[in-house]
């Protein structure tokens, strides 16, 4: 980290003190031996420390470029994640592309995407309806976000909903409350917004929600300024 980079995050941490967040957890990983995110995927394809090891069909460990400046982070796999293994590919996917794409202007490819939960939680373990992770799915599972946020180094984190901004804040609010605003992780701002998912459930795609979605992304890209991060365009590798 340069002298400019450290000088700006002291800055931004001193702003972002809001009295309304407990202090973030700087948890700790239990795969601290693990050195490469392929190394912890191949751990966590064999995973059943929870009980959604018994209802997926694949692990969906998340995908993208491992030295990322931006990371993502939503809360489990849906339907078609879980039939592909792979994060964000379902109707709610789309929009998240079309938001990294046309509103960051950062190709998919070269930011990182994850969840909190690796396996797809579901109403009554019956595969039908989607719901959020319970607590015990979360501690069994968050090792493994830690390590990969601790092996990807991102310089900004989007929380997209509940699930992954209360685990990284380490609180209860809600998003509603959390979102407009930067917060911190260890060294990582992170940006809170509303999941792809919640959006497309209020409005679908004329939701009003999006247009507090798109102050959100100019605060990152305002971060992305601030802190030197290149703007990748489209296929521009
Ligand atoms: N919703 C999520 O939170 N994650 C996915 O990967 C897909 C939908």
């Amino acid at each position: 980290m340069d002298l400019f980079e450290y000088a700006y995050k002291n800055q931004k941490k001193e702003e972002s003190i809001n009295p309304n967040i407990e202090k973030p957890l700087w948890k700790n990983s239990q795969y601290d031996f693990v050195s490469t995110l392929e190394e912890l995927k191949q751990i966590a394809l064999e995973c059943r420390k929870c009980k959604l090891c018994l209802t997926r069909k694949n692990v969906v460990f998340g995908e993208g470029n491992p030295n990322a400046d931006l990371m993502f982070i939503g809360e489990g796999p849906g339907k078609t994640e879980d039939e592909t293994g792979r994060p964000f590919v379902g109707l709610a996917g789309q929009l998240l592309t079309r938001i990294i794409e046309n509103g960051l202007k950062i190709s998919r490819e070269n930011v990182y995407i994850a969840n909190v939960v690796k396996c797809r939680p579901t109403v009554e373990m019956k595969g039908e309806k989607d719901r959020p992770p319970d607590e015990e799915e979360v501690n069994a599972c968050s090792p493994y976000l830690i390590r990969q946020i601790e092996l990807i180094k991102p310089k900004i984190i989007i929380t997209l909903g509940n699930p992954s901004t209360r685990f990284l804040l380490n609180t209860k609010l809600g998003i509603t409350k959390l979102r407009g605003n930067v917060y911190y992780y260890k060294d990582i701002a992170v940006v809170p917004t509303y999941h792809p998912s919640f959006v497309l459930r209020n409005g679908g795609e004329n939701s009003p929600l999006k247009k507090d979605v798109w102050e959100d992304m100019k605060i990152v890209l305002k971060l992305m300024q601030d802190l030197r991060i290149k703007s990748y365009k489209i296929n521009d590798k």
